[in-house]
């Protein structure tokens, strides 16, 4: 019998459950996170020419590595058991909860190898934080930042060959959470999973650095007051898909949400936070409001653009204003930016009886120089002024 199964779930409330109202706080600077998590060698790890074939012509979340990072969680234990192992497929019972009720939380981040052989990591406290706000608000048991570095940094130690090196190139770590108790009552899952795959990526857009077109949803909604929009999980994205459908079946790469109380204010993209920048210089992007995902990102750029003594609103942005400013020139580059996709160019915005040009539809100075300052920080190929960048190996 799994320990899966000794959960007996009638005699268990969600009370029960010790969920902590504090994020939890940063390593110890000294200390080796990793040193918890034991490594498992795989036995069928690929060859080195195998190696080398997978990394060639890269995409985006296509390969994987030979190892994941894994530990489980129980009440009456915490987080215990805490391993680094070989890939492959899982085994879930088709009675557990994240199957049914969807109890699931991510994050994504980059490792980056630089010249001197290091593999660094761009912010991975702000993400480890973030999870565990994301696992507060959907009922899942918190997991420590120094948990959470030390599962990546375990990982990429192991797989640290299967980080690339080419232009654009990068280590995908994505860290993920589920309930995986066997049992079909609706309560928070009392028998939890934590794993991180990697994956080598090259660029989210196959196109790399171009202009993308959006698409306005103005019938469906990514979240709404009180519900799941800031916490990172996969509800958000499957509410995200069919809205996304839309936006292709009008030629665009990318569908932007408005918000549900009024169908009028910009939120963010499906999986990016976006920006606008008034001929003027000034630059604006949504605030916070708790329905929208806060973007690593998001907030590197409002501190570089911040560290240049340009004026940064976060503010409401509604779609009317936009779409004025666009037609009026006022506004001269519109962006979205990510983790996975950096910074994108956004070239024109449409909807239902609107198809906006912004500006002459070319990435603008402004979005060019804040793709090529950060990523120039994540690749180490400029000082990194706030320490962004942590080791890894
Ligand atoms: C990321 O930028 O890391 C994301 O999570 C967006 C998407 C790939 C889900």
């Amino acid at each position: 019998m799994s320990a899966r199964e000794t959960i007996q779930p009638d005699l268990l409330s969600h009370e029960e459950v010790q969920y902590s109202d504090e994020v939890p706080d940063v390593v110890e600077p000294d200390a080796d996170p990793a040193q918890r998590w034991e490594i498992r060698p795989s036995g069928y790890p690929r060859s080195a020419e195998e190696r080398f074939e997978a990394l060639q012509e890269l995409k985006f979340g296509t390969v994987f590595t030979d190892h994941l990072a894994h530990s489980v969680w129980t009440p009456g234990e915490g987080w215990h058991d805490r391993r680094i192992e070989a890939y492959g497929p899982i085994t879930l019972d088709p009675a557990s909860s994240v199957l049914h009720y969807g109890q699931e939380i991510f994050e994504g981040l980059k490792a980056y190898r630089y010249a001197d052989g290091s593999i660094r990591c761009f912010r991975p406290e702000e993400n480890a934080r973030r999870f565990a706000r994301s696992a507060r608000r959907l009922a899942l048991p918190e997991l420590s930042v120094d948990d959470f570095m030390g599962s990546l940094i375990g990982l990429v130690r192991t797989d640290v060959d299967w980080v690339p090196d080419g232009e654009g190139t990068s280590l995908y770590l994505r860290p993920f959470m589920f309930a995986s108790e066997r049992y079909l009552g609706v309560r928070p899952g009392q028998f939890v999973d934590y794993m991180v795959i990697a994956s080598p990526v090259g660029p989210y857009f196959t196109h790399g650095f171009k202009p993308v077109a959006i698409w306005v949803a103005q019938d469906y909604h990514r979240a709404g007051p009180g519900g799941t929009g800031a916490a990172k999980c996969g509800g958000n994205y499957a509410a995200s898909l069919l809205p996304q459908q839309v936006a292709y079946s009008h030629g665009c790469e990318q569908v932007c949400f408005l918000d549900a109380a009024t169908s009028s204010v910009i939120e963010e993209l499906g999986g990016m936070n976006m920006f606008v920048v008034e001929s003027d210089g000034s630059v604006s992007t949504p605030a916070l409001t708790g329905t929208i995902l806060e973007g690593v990102t998001r907030a590197s750029i409002i501190q570089l653009l911040l560290d240049a003594g340009r004026p940064v609103k976060e503010r409401e942005i509604t779609l009317a204003e936009l779409q004025d400013g666009i037609r009026s020139g006022a506004v001269a580059e519109v962006f979205a930016c990510g983790t996975a996709a950096v910074i994108t160019p956004i070239g024109r915005l449409v909807g239902e009886g609107f198809d906006l040009t912004v500006a002459d539809g070319a990435p603008g100075g402004t979005t060019i120089g804040l793709h090529r300052q950060l990523t120039d920080i994540q690749y180490g190929r400029a000082e990194d002024p706030h320490g962004w960048m942590q080791r890894l190996a």
